[in-house]
């Protein structure tokens, strides 16, 4: 209730008031502070994925000015020697508005980064994107094999079905590259899970079949439970270190992000900046009022 209340409420508040809720999940506007952030996790044994702010645009130039800004960070992050890669939401190039511009768009960021031997992550958004999104990577896999990879929403019903179908692509010299997540918009019961422990059954399950499957898998969880169950499945089938990494949002649960790091694996922190954080953390709270808790806890909570 008290979640709601704030979800609602939160965009009509002082931008600066929100920025004292956002901040710990945000690494600043510019470039530069993105660069920093991403630096200081580099030396503390992390690589990183770097995401512009700027989702559910709602016109083509905001899409070409996203793009134009996601080439820039590419030759930044590169010349600067950041360890990480980039993720993107295909709503900030258009998805919604003409796919097929935003397929051109996305298609230009992976040739750059593929330029650089580097690797984008295409973000998975709410269900009505999600059959676009997977589209588009197909298209772009065939001609870029290593440098572009997909997520996946274990929430979502058709998961798994997707999963399978997408095993055509699939082989030992190119591995697909999924990042796996619970999926954070609010979708209808008719097709996603609701219930935790029907989503985390769901999660494992899916995780199971890509690291059996051989398909290389970032882990992004912040529950403990989840992270038990991925490290259990990992032993048992003694899946080797090169198919798989953990990955946390930024700023979420640093504690358990220090304790996969000292197991020795893989982490990769997911580092969103830009000048659109206030529409990202207002947006994030009215698609999930869930997420309001979190924010009031962060007010409290240092470090
Ligand atoms: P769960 O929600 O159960 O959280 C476990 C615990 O983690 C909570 O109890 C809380 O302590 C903490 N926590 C989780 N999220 C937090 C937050 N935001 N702030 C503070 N504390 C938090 N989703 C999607 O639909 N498409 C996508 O492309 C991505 N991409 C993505 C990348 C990465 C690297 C991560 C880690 C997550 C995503 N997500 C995503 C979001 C994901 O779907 C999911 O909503 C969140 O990760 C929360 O789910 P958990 O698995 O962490 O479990």
């Amino acid at each position: 209730m008290m979640n709601k209340l704030i979800a609602r409420t939160l965009p009509y508040f002082p931008k600066k008031f929100v920025w004292i809720f956002s901040r710990k999940y945000i690494a600043g506007e510019t470039i530069d502070e993105a660069i920093l952030a991403s630096r200081q996790l580099n030396e503390k044994g992390m690589l990183v994925t770097v995401d512009l702010l700027g989702e559910f645009i709602t016109n083509l130039e905001q899409a070409k000015s996203n793009k134009d800004e996601y080439l820039a960070i590419i030759e930044r992050f590169e010349a600067e020697k950041i360890k990480g890669n980039y993720s993107l939401k295909p709503t900030s190039f258009g998805l919604l508005l003409d796919a097929e511009v935003c397929y051109e768009y996305v298609r230009e960021i992976v040739a750059k980064a593929a330029e650089y031997n580097n690797f984008v992550r295409i973000d998975m958004e709410d269900s009505k994107c999600v059959d676009l999104e997977i589209d588009m990577f197909r298209r772009i896999k065939a001609e870029f094999p290593k440098h572009v990879g997909l997520v996946f929403q274990a929430y979502l019903k058709r998961t798994m079905p997707d999963l399978e179908a997408l095993m055509d692509i699939h082989n030992e010299e190119n591995p697909i590259n999924y990042r796996l997540c619970k999926g954070i918009y609010v979708e209808p019961k008719e097709i996603a899970y609701k219930d935790y422990y029907e989503v985390n059954e769901h999660y494992l399950k899916d995780l199971e079949y890509l690291l059996k499957n051989k398909v290389y898998a970032g882990i992004a969880t912040h529950d403990r439970k989840l992270v038990e169950g991925a490290i259990k499945i990992i032993e048992e089938n003694n899946i080797p270190e090169e198919q798989f990494e953990f990955q946390m949002l930024y700023g979420v649960t640093p504690e358990l992000r220090k304790e996969i790091l000292s197991k020795g694996y893989k982490m990769r922190v997911y580092v969103p900046y830009g000048k659109d954080w206030f529409g990202y953390s207002t947006r994030r709270l009215k698609e999930n009022p869930k997420m309001a808790s979190h924010i009031i806890k962060s007010l409290f909570i240092k470090g």
